[in-house]
């Protein structure tokens, strides 16, 4: 059977510089967990690191719902969006947790697996070409990573051991002026969902002198690499 066409999405941005109605259709329509309000705050985040000319670089893919975004950010400075995941789901995502789809098991293995979903979802919002997907573990790859990055953007396993690991692989690697991402920070208990720990990263990256706050939307925080030292390399 042929396989079936990329289709053309207009991608040209709106008026706002915000993404363009065929995109933000196709990120709302992508399975995933990321609200509109907070796709628009990464988006926006991605478009202005993306000035840097560096790559943009996602930790937990799951289903490419954020990876649409930061891959049409990518497209419009001419350099690649990373999106790393083992595609294993993360613990609430588990069979029997409140997260779980049991669409992404794979039947033959019992396992979850979001790599074919995310696969159709970059496809059908004709942005492949955009994109490179590391598969993995975040801390295998990041301690192979040597590249400096204009965006680090973590989203990945939320307990403190995952998100701690993101934040200590990573970080080091986002550039001078560039950003660092997260998200899930939820300050007050009573919100929280999958836990502290991203809120716990947050903290940690304010505590480090090393970034300063940029902007807040709902539980997305956006902060920017300060100083004028060279990123650690390796
Ligand atoms: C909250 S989901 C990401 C949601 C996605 N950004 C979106 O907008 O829909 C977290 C993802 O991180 C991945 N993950 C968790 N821990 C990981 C690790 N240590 N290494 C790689 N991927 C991990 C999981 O497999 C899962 O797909």
């Amino acid at each position: 059977m042929p396989a079936a066409p990329s289709p053309k999405l207009s991608a040209a941005p709106d008026e706002q510089g915000g993404p363009s109605p065929d995109i933000l259709a196709a990120f709302e329509a992508a399975k995933g967990f990321m609200p509109t309000d907070e796709g628009l705050a990464l988006y926006a985040a991605a478009v202005e690191a993306g000035r840097l000319g560096l790559p943009l670089l996602e930790v937990g893919t799951y289903c490419g719902r954020s990876t649409i975004l930061l891959a049409d950010a990518a497209r419009r400075a001419g350099v690649t969006a990373l999106t790393v995941d083992h595609h294993r789901g993360s613990e609430e995502q588990q069979p029997g947790w409140e997260y779980h789809d049991p669409e992404t098991v794979d039947p033959e293995i019992g396992l979850m697996d979001t790599l074919p979903t995310f696969r159709r979802t970059l496809h059908r919002a004709g942005l492949e070409e955009h994109v490179v997907a590391l598969v993995g573990r975040s801390p295998q790859i990041a301690a192979l990573w040597n590249t400096p990055l204009g965006l680090v953007f973590v989203d990945g396993g939320h307990t403190d051991e995952h998100a701690g690991a993101d934040y200590a692989g990573w970080a080091p690697h986002v550039a001078v002026g560039g950003l660092l991402v997260i998200h899930d920070v939820f300050p007050d208990p009573v919100d929280e969902f999958t836990g502290q720990a991203p809120y716990r990263v947050y903290l940690r990256a304010l505590a480090s002198g090393e970034f300063t706050g940029v902007s807040v939307t709902g539980s997305l925080r956006v902060l920017r690499r300060c100083g004028t030292a060279a990123p650690a390399q390796g």
